[in-house]
């Protein structure tokens, strides 16, 4: 048996003892993808987490993911399968400047990404993700909104939403936001017949440029119910695993050479069996911010149904 092979066996087998389920975002490498039980973006995650009747969570992903389906489940124990993978721009946002535009304006409504901390999501009125931040805006009776930590997700929305008035903040996605309006048109020169898919992130003068932007999981549905055969991919090189699984016949290229999200990366195997095994500790929610930010998760699930 090749060490692979019995690392997924050991996995599986400790999965079924523990009563685990194993989640795991687009963006970690095709391996760990495989052996998951659910896989999809931060939203499926998310709602998923509430759905399922197992004791123990291992999440592959970064540590905002974890900390959502904490918060969203007190009674399970939820482990990261990477206890250092994090995400950079949940913490570009600073609480005083959200507490100072609170005060300028009485009928905000604070909306945040869910890729961010506790303690903002806990300063929040709702939580949104790539897949729901539009829709769920739309329907929020206020007229100013703040939207934190993504200034490109945030532009993105009030573009949609130009009955609304927005309050910007400066956080964005290195990976998303290094991708250039220039590789994008020199990629499109390369391959003239290909669509352009891009993640919300990125920066407004690429989306311009493009065909259509969504969420991953949105990405990977437009692709498979497109007629198109070939596409220019706008975001992080896990989403290629499940795009090129659903579409054989159809051809996926990457436009700029940093695509990668180095935390996501961190999720192994190795990592996987090392949260089966009990060698992580579980994650921990900072008890003074849960029950708010539980609150803005409640109002991202209520809202993004009706
Ligand atoms: P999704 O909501 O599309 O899964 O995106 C999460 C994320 O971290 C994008 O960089
Ligand atoms: Fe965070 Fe960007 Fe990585 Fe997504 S791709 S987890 S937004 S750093």
């Amino acid at each position: 048996m090749s060490d692979q092979t019995s690392i997924v066996k050991e996995i599986m087998d400790l999965k079924k003892k523990q009563d685990a389920v194993i989640l795991a975002h687009y963006y970690v490498g095709n391996d760990v993808q495989e052996i998951a039980d659910y896989v999809g973006d931060s939203y499926f995650l998310a709602k998923k987490s509430t759905e399922l009747s197992h004791n123990v969570i291992i999440f592959c992903g970064v540590k905002f993911m974890g900390e959502s389906a904490k918060i969203l489940n007190p009674q399970k124990k939820v482990y990261m399968a990477n206890e250092n993978a994090e995400c950079s721009m949940a913490h570009m946002v600073d609480p005083d400047y959200v507490k100072s535009i609170k005060e300028t304006y009485p009928d905000l409504a604070t909306v945040c990404y869910v890729n961010s901390t506790t303690k903002i999501k806990a300063m929040s009125d709702v939580c949104v993700t790539s897949s729901n931040a539009v829709s769920i805006v739309r329907k929020l009776p206020n007229q100013h909104i703040l939207f934190i930590p993504d200034k490109n997700l945030a532009h993105f929305i009030a573009k949609q939403v130009p009955e609304k008035e927005f309050i910007f903040n400066e956080g964005f996605c290195h990976v998303h936001n290094s991708i250039q309006k220039s590789e994008l048109l020199e990629a499109k020169k390369q391959y003239p017949n290909a669509l352009c898919l891009a993640h919300p992130e990125c920066t407004g003068d690429l989306l311009d440029e493009c065909d259509f932007v969504g969420s991953t999981s949105q990405i990977i549905d437009y692709a498979t119910g497109s007629d198109a055969k070939e596409f220019l991919i706008c975001t992080e090189v896990g989403v290629f695993y499940e795009l090129k699984k659903k579409n054989p016949d159809k051809l996926f290229h990457a436009v700029s050479v940093k695509q990668t999200c180095g935390n996501m990366k961190k999720n192994t195997l190795e990592g996987v069996l090392n949260a089966l095994q009990g060698v992580h500790k579980e994650v921990v929610v900072e008890k003074e911010y849960e029950p708010l930010a539980r609150k803005a998760l409640d109002q991202m699930l209520y809202y993004a149904v009706r």
